[in-house]
């Protein structure tokens, strides 16, 4: 089974789509008032990756779905959204399940990593519900998916420079800043650090510890004075000699869950 996100306004020319690539029967779930789900079998599996593919080249948020048993309940459940802080909900845009109500909704298609289930994702998030006032200029280094940008803007951040090394991730970005209605507020590009001349309230970097000792000139750099840099995707070991690495800013915050770790640094 195939499943591709469309809202309520392109649903017609979708199904019309999909009935020129062979579709025979399709079902429409309807998440919340703007998002529809078609979910629509064929007859055999490498048909339905072959057409996602087709579909994906055609800018569609397609994707392969498991048709019943145990590989559909974990699929359900991995497409569950996630809220932190009862103010910001991440989900998949296929998502199937409810989600009219939900708090400070953003919505991910396919590509870039981050969907917010992965620990360092969801700390840095953490971060962002904690710190971010309202306004700020963010700059988000090795965005991936765009997941932690876009929730910045969510929270009132007042824009985003999100870059990455990934072309996949740079479209991904821009493609979710679109479908959640922010692209205006968003620039994603695939320019090095270096290139980037401004100075930002809020920069992110979520990119491991290999990536942040070789850019940490450059993420110290890119803090304006009263800003502040949150670096992630580490593990608690490593806190004290990253932190090293990205003086004169100096540690504000430190969160640690099992194997991960995410620092908070400003200016002292
Ligand atoms: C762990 S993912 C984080 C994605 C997302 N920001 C999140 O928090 O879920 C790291 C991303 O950084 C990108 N990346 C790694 N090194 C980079 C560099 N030197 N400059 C820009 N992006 C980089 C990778 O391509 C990848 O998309």
């Amino acid at each position: 089974m195939i499943a591709v996100a469309t809202t309520e306004d392109e649903l017609a020319g979708v199904c019309e789509r999909l009935r020129a690539l062979g579709v025979r029967s399709m079902d429409v779930v309807a998440p919340s008032d703007t998002r529809r789900v078609v979910l629509a079998a064929l007859d055999d599996t490498p048909g339905e990756a072959r057409l996602v593919a087709s579909l994906r080249a055609e800018g569609a948020m397609a994707v392969t779905r498991p048709e019943a048993g145990a590989a559909l309940q974990k699929w359900l459940r991995d497409t569950r959204s996630i809220t932190f802080d009862g103010r910001l909900s991440v989900c998949r845009a296929w998502s199937e399940h409810d989600r009219a109500d939900l708090p400070g909704l953003i919505e991910l298609g396919p590509g870039g990593f981050g969907d917010g289930r992965h620990p360092t994702t969801g700390q840095m998030i953490e971060v962002l519900t904690e710190r971010i006032a309202g306004a700020e200029r963010v700059l988000d280094v090795g965005c991936g998916s765009g997941i932690l940008g876009l929730c910045a803007l969510k929270l009132g951040a007042a824009s985003l420079t999100a870059l990455d090394i990934n072309p996949d991730a740079v479209e991904a970005a821009r493609r979710n800043a679109d479908i959640n209605g922010m692209g205006a507020r968003m620039e994603a590009t695939l320019a090095p650090l270096s290139e980037i001349e401004d100075a930002f309230d809020v920069v992110l970097a979520n990119i491991a510890r290999a990536g942040i000792v070789e850019l940490a000139p450059e993420l110290v750099s890119h803090v304006s004075p009263d800003g502040w840099l949150a670096v992630g995707g580490i593990s608690p070991s490593q806190c004290s000699q990253v932190a090293g690495f990205l003086r004169p800013l100096a540690e504000v915050d430190r969160r640690t869950a099992g194997e991960w770790a995410t620092l908070v640094l400003a200016g002292e």
